[in-house]
């Protein structure tokens, strides 16, 4: 990394330091998470694009690291909690956090690329499964499904609303469909810090009656499974498979509150994202 470019604090003084409270924006601070957000959905695309039979998830990792460098930005995971990549790469029946490698991705396997960057003093955190070459319609189903129950969340966003809505929209949806949906991780708030409060459910979990507040930046980012939603962390502390080894799929954005919905902030600058974008 080159000096120049600004850390976050828990890279720089080795702990989080940063409120870990509720993220509410004002004018200026959204122009900053904006700006992070869009290098976040350049950098996915970027990335998204590399995928390919015989490309390793390491050589992916390289690919976003020359791509948030190239616009001055810093990989929020490189140095997070011990984590030594530039993105999460999980590929198959990994549900998230897994660490790129030198295993070269094979025609049929899913990857989803999770991104993070930090820029402007903001974290805009985004992701997307993308297919290896042709997939069967199985894996297809299960990808549109993700990405169709993520853009689903965020339409259900409303200020003054429980932050229940969100898991309302996604698991009912995902079931319909035949997919289980992961439970214990779900999205976070963020901004000036990269893992904050609310805590955002995609399962239905009635007690949950906090409300969305106009400002409010968090991410949407539930995981589908094709089996049953249960899983277990590898040895290396960080990756989470499926117990079942079935397949998982995630896509995952950043969102603010308006006063009538949420916009999708981890979008290009031509307003696109290979996580998808609202109908508007
Ligand atoms: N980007 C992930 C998220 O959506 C977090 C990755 S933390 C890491 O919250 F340490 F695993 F990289
Ligand atoms: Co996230
Ligand atoms: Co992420």
């Amino acid at each position: 990394m080159p000096e120049t470019i600004p850390r976050p604090d828990y890279v720089s003084r080795g702990r989080v330091g940063t409120p870990t409270g509720r993220q509410i924006q004002d004018q200026q601070s959204l122009e900053r998470l904006r700006t992070a957000c869009t290098v976040a959905a350049e950098v996915l695309s970027v990335t998204g694009e590399a995928v390919e039979p015989g490309v390793t998830t390491a050589e992916l990792d390289a690919v976003a690291h020359a791509a948030y460098v190239e616009r001055g930005a810093y990989p929020s995971t490189l140095g997070y909690k011990g984590f030594t990549k530039s993105i999460c790469t999980s590929v198959n029946g990994v549900i998230c956090h897994g660490i790129p490698d030198s295993r070269p991705l094979e025609e049929g396997d899913i990857v989803n690329i999770d991104v993070t960057a930090f820029v402007e003093g903001m974290h805009g955190d985004t992701s997307a499964t993308f297919a290896v070459g042709r997939v069967n319609d199985a894996t297809r189903a299960l990808i549109e499904t993700t990405r169709e129950a993520t853009l689903r969340g965020i339409a259900a966003v409303r200020p003054g609303e429980p932050l229940r809505r969100i898991g309302e929209a996604i698991e009912p949806f995902a079931a319909s469909r035949g997919f289980g949906v992961i439970r214990e991780y779900g999205g976070h708030g963020i901004g000036a810090t990269f893992h904050a409060d609310p805590h955002i459910n995609h399962t239905v979990v009635p007690s949950d009656t906090a409300r969305f507040e106009v400002g409010m930046s968090f991410t949407v980012e539930p995981m589908l499974t094709a089996g049953r939603p249960v899983y277990h962390q590898a040895d290396d502390g960080w990756t989470e498979h499926t117990d079942d080894s079935m397949i998982s799929a995630q896509f995952e954005h950043t969102v603010v509150v308006t006063s009538d919905g949420a916009e999708i902030l981890t979008v290009t600058r031509e307003g696109l994202s290979p996580a998808g974008i609202l109908p508007r």
